[in-house]
């Protein structure tokens, strides 16, 4: 099923002449306009930009939830932007996991059965998946709460437990739109928090968010503008603390019309 054989050195994701665009009242709307991109396996990668800017469609269409309309995109050394759904579905369940803004945790399962539940496709036997769905909670701090169900934890909770969830099947790539985007500052902060961790232990990310404090946890920020890469920052000294990044990604920012 592997078309070319990922080559060495190649990025783990890539796109190149990227284009969407989406019809409104008849008219084909242009939301991005040629984006070329690689992620590297292990970056954090951010993209930020003003509302509209095409971020959300940029991530669907790296990880295969959109079509493009021109362009290429590969993931892992398939090509999937010209893949039929069924072969991406599956791509999809084995190497990408996805956290959004709004949890999508099934309200009548606990949280410890809507972990397990993304990994009832996988061949994992239910007594493996039910241990690593217990680890993912402790590591996540909500080992306590396992046998809540979502509506009887904070939103914090939830997204966190969205995130093990996505973990469940240990994807190659996690895929977040804008995580921290329904949660207040110290729920959004034990978010942040579990994603500098899995970055740390070598997790790619690929990451929409228009937080400042969760753009500097990335080691590499995208600046999108009206659908094309406008500018690119690299964290280069992983020694300086968060506020320094903050500071200095704020004003790498203010210059991108941030
Ligand atoms: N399914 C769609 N149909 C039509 N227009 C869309 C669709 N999805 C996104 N758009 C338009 O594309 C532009 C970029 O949207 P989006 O990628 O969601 O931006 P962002 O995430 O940066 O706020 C917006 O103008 C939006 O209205
Ligand atoms: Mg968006």
């Amino acid at each position: 099923m592997k078309k070319g054989a990922a080559v060495m050195d190649s990025p783990l994701l890539s796109c190149k002449g990227l284009h969407k665009s989406f019809q409104s009242d008849g008219v084909d709307v242009d939301v991005i306009r040629g984006v070329d991109l690689e992620v590297s396996a292990g970056d954090f990668t951010v993209l930020m930009g003003s509302s509209g800017s095409g971020k959300s469609t940029l991530l669907y269409l790296m990880s295969g939830l959109e079509d493009v309309t021109g362009g290429t995109v590969m993931c892992n050394g398939y090509e999937i932007s010209s893949m039929k759904e069924k072969e991406l579905a599956l791509l999809r369940r084995g190497e990408m996991g996805f956290v959004f803004q709004a949890f999508n945790l099934i309200p009548n399962l606990t949280l410890l059965e809507n972990i397990m539940a993304a990994g009832f496709l996988s061949d994992t036997p239910k007594v493996d998946l039910e241990r690593r769905a217990h680890e993912l909670l402790d590591s996540l701090g909500l080992g306590d709460l396992a046998k809540r169900l979502p509506s009887q934890v904070s939103g914090g909770e939830q997204q966190r437990a969205a995130t093990a969830r996505s973990l469940v099947n240990s994807p190659k790539i996690l895929f977040a739109d804008e995580p921290t985007g329904a949660l207040n500052s110290a729920s959004g902060k034990k978010v942040l928090d579990y994603f500098s961790r899995l970055a740390k232990e070598g997790q790619t990310i690929f990451m929409v968010t228009h937080d400042l404090k969760g753009a500097c946890r990335g080691n590499r920020v995208i600046y999108l503008k009206d659908g094309q890469i406008h500018g690119e920052y690299r964290f280069d000294d992983q020694a300086l603390s968060l506020e320094e990044r903050e500071k200095l990604l704020f004003s790498w920012l203010v210059k991108q019309g941030w």
